[in-house]
């Protein structure tokens, strides 16, 4: 494994971290997510990320994360970083969603009875809230560091202006932004837009999820949309209207990565992984053999600039 800085910061993540979003919950096999997790971290993957609602239904990720910690990771507590955010719908009731501090910290509480932890190493604030103060969100950040409940403080969603003042506010309080959770792909590239510029400034690390664009990114769905996959499912946030239109990329771009050697899903995350600000890839995964292929891409990140020049033509 390769690790890398955290922005200037002196935490340093694996360049492949795994995503507990799905595969992991409640409706999921418990020894396919305990099988990952063990693979993952013997592969060098140290990094663990969660949030309240993940499952589904929502919290049983983190109380099945628990449960692996306590028969398989106890003893390695020190060598993880282990990751939690509130910010999307988790009770009911005007306190159980957004960016008040009342939820904020009443929601980490919760995450870390159901995980067994004392502490989490990351505390991000999931989405930004139109109506709550910036400064009281991350007041709640930073009382969550203060407190010893989490290690350092992240943010995730914010646009680039919003990054920008959140950043301002938590230096002031003492707590600097050390990462920033935002989507990025190869089909989705928002962040190129501003926010990159902004954590650069900042000294604050990246780590995109969804680098896979769901499996998108991938030879998945290349012979249409297989059983089990997360477009088949119900509750999959990948719904199977979104496959059709981008299957067509996907064809080409697949074609370039066999030319490179590679899986398009490892072509994927090392085309993520080029830009020297990104500090991890976020990586979602339902098998082990997903995880090794991901892991692997890591054998052949460069890019020479026609291929780069192919990639931009098609994902124009
Ligand atoms: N901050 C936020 O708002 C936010 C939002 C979303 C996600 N996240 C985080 O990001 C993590 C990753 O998100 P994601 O799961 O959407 O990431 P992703 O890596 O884009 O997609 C993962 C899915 O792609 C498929 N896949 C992965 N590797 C593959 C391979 N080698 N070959 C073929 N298919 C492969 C699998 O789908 P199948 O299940 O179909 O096999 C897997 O479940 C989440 O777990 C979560 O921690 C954060």
């Amino acid at each position: 494994m390769q690790y890398n800085r955290t922005g200037k910061w002196g935490l340093k993540l694996p360049a492949v971290s795994l995503g507990l979003w799905h595969n992991f919950g409640g409706v999921d096999v418990f020894e396919n997510g305990r099988a990952m997790l063990r693979r993952a971290f013997d592969m060098g993957i140290t990094h663990f990320d969660l949030a309240n609602n993940y499952g589904p239904p929502p919290g049983s990720a983190e109380e099945n994360f628990g449960k692996y910690m306590q028969q398989d990771f106890r003893p390695y507590r020190d060598e993880l970083i282990i990751s939690t955010k509130a910010g999307y719908l988790m009770w009911p009731g005007p306190y159980g969603e957004w960016g008040s501090r009342k939820y904020l910290i009443s929601s980490l509480d919760q995450s870390l009875k159901r995980m067994g932890l004392e502490y989490v190493d990351i505390f991000y604030s999931h989405r930004p809230d139109p109506d709550t103060p910036l400064e009281e969100t991350m007041m709640a950040l930073d009382q969550a560091v203060r407190s010893g409940k989490a290690l350092y403080a992240g943010i995730s969603n914010y646009p680039a202006d919003m990054t920008r003042e959140a950043s301002k506010i938590l230096k002031l309080l003492g707590t600097p932004c050390l990462i920033h959770q935002p989507k990025y792909s190869m089909f989705e590239r928002w962040i190129e837009d501003g926010l990159l510029d902004v954590l650069e400034e900042e000294g604050i690390g990246c780590i995109p999820f969804s680098p896979l664009a769901q499996g998108l990114l991938t030879d998945r769905y290349l012979n249409g949309i297989p059983e089990g996959s997360r477009a088949s499912k119900s509750w999959g946030f990948l719904k199977p209207e979104q496959v059709g239109p981008a299957i067509e990329k996907v064809r080409k771009l697949n074609e370039i990565a066999v030319s490179r050697g590679q899986s398009l899903a490892q072509m994927a995350l090392a085309w993520v992984l080029k830009d020297h600000r990104i500090t991890s890839v976020l990586i979602g995964a339902s098998s082990v053999r997903q995880l090794e292929d991901n892991v692997a891409a890591l054998e052949k990140l460069a890019f020479s600039d026609e291929e780069l020049e192919m990639i931009r033509n098609i994902l124009e």
